[in-house]
């Protein structure tokens, strides 16, 4: 059988003394590296999320399938309400959050949304919106993946994320909403916050978000709708949570000709709002998320790279707050 040759660090990994090789994560049971599907109970449905597991043959712990050496960060990203089957390589073509998360080395989690009977739109049930089974309660699956988080995966449970696109985006700011204290951050992309819900977000805990918004967005309309706030109206909910007062000047984060991204950092968390011109409902700097028009989606000169900033965004702020305890 012919073995390859290792490269210099695994041999100087090797002739390491054994304690070295321990970790805090050699508890847990080996996974396949890369992306694969995985099944749990959610109230009485089984529910499938893609999971991505970061790490390369030579950065495991003993055996070359995981567990990673230390805890990592999670990422889960919530796709669209749309019949674009399949669902799971539509959003990562979109996004590429996995291709992110592997030179992260953090785990990636896409979640698949229930079927709506009799209709091909796979989804989840937000506040806002609905789409996806009636009977499928996407609060509960959160909380069920992270259950699974904290017995499966060596995942730093003070490092999950949550992003997602159009009702993705909603649930990711419906989860920061409800669930802000299991969230280090999110990052809704074309989504935004139903009316009816306003008193379920204006208070609580803090969190850091990233918001990525089209003003020419024709399906979640960026300027609100009778039953959506606006996207203005989103960030100062955000900001207001957060605890923004006038001493908080916003700082300009991205400027081109077609996005402003203008952040505040505020006493419980910071709020970054990213404003496009010219794009419709799509994921910035994606390779297309166009439903109506196919091109729609092309990507723009100047346009921001959503997901490269939401990771730059969240991975910074982390930083921050590391050295503010130090
Ligand atoms: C996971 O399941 C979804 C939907 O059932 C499918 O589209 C996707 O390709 C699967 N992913 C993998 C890695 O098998
Ligand atoms: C869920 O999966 C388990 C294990 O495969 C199976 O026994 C059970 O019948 C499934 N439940 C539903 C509602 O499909
Ligand atoms: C920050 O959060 C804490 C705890 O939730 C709260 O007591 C405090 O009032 C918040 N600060 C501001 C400025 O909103």
């Amino acid at each position: 059988m012919h073995l390859p040759t290792p490269p210099p660090l695994a041999l100087a990994l090797l002739a390491l003394p054994a304690l070295a090789l321990s970790s805090s994560c050699s508890s847990y049971a080996p996974l396949p590296s890369g992306s694969f599907n995985v099944t749990i109970p959610v109230g009485s449905s089984n529910r499938t999320f893609e999971l991505f597991t970061p790490w390369s043959e030579f950065e495991c712990d003993g055996y070359c399938v995981g567990p990673p050496r230390d805890p990592r960060p999670v990422v889960i990203n919530w796709h669209g309400c749309n019949a674009h089957v399949p669902v799971v390589a539509y959003q990562e073509q979109v996004s590429r959050v996995e291709q992110s998360a592997a030179d992260y080395g953090w785990y990636a989690i896409t979640p698949v949304g229930a079927r709506e009977k009799g209709i091909d739109q796979f989804g989840w049930n937000t506040y806002g919106i609905k789409c996806g089974s009636v009977f499928e309660d996407d609060f509960d699956f959160f909380d069920k993946l992270l259950e699974y988080m904290e017995n499966e995966l060596c995942a730093d449970m003070s490092r999950v994320y949550s992003t997602g696109f159009s009702t993705g985006g909603f649930h990711s700011n419906a989860l920061g909403c409800s669930r802000a204290s299991k969230l280090a951050g999110i990052a809704p992309v074309a989504g935004s916050i139903g009316k009816l819900y306003t008193s379920s977000c204006d208070e609580g805990e803090g969190l850091d978000v990233v918001s990525f918004h089209s003003e020419d967005d024709k399906t979640v309309p960026y300027n609100g709708n009778f039953e959506w706030h606006s996207q203005p109206e989103v960030t100062k909910l955000w900001e207001d949570r957060n605890g923004c007062d006038l001493l908080d000047i916003p700082r300009i984060t991205h400027l081109s000709a077609t996005t402003r991204c203008t952040q505040r950092s505020c006493a419980n968390g910071t709020v970054e709002d990213c404003t496009l011109i010219g794009l419709d409902h799509c994921w910035p700097g994606g390779r297309s998320g166009g439903f109506e028009t196919p091109g729609s989606c092309k990507p723009q000169r100047g346009d921001v790279d959503a997901t490269a900033h939401m990771f730059a965004f969240w991975e910074e702020r982390w930083q921050a707050k590391q050295s503010e305890r130090a």
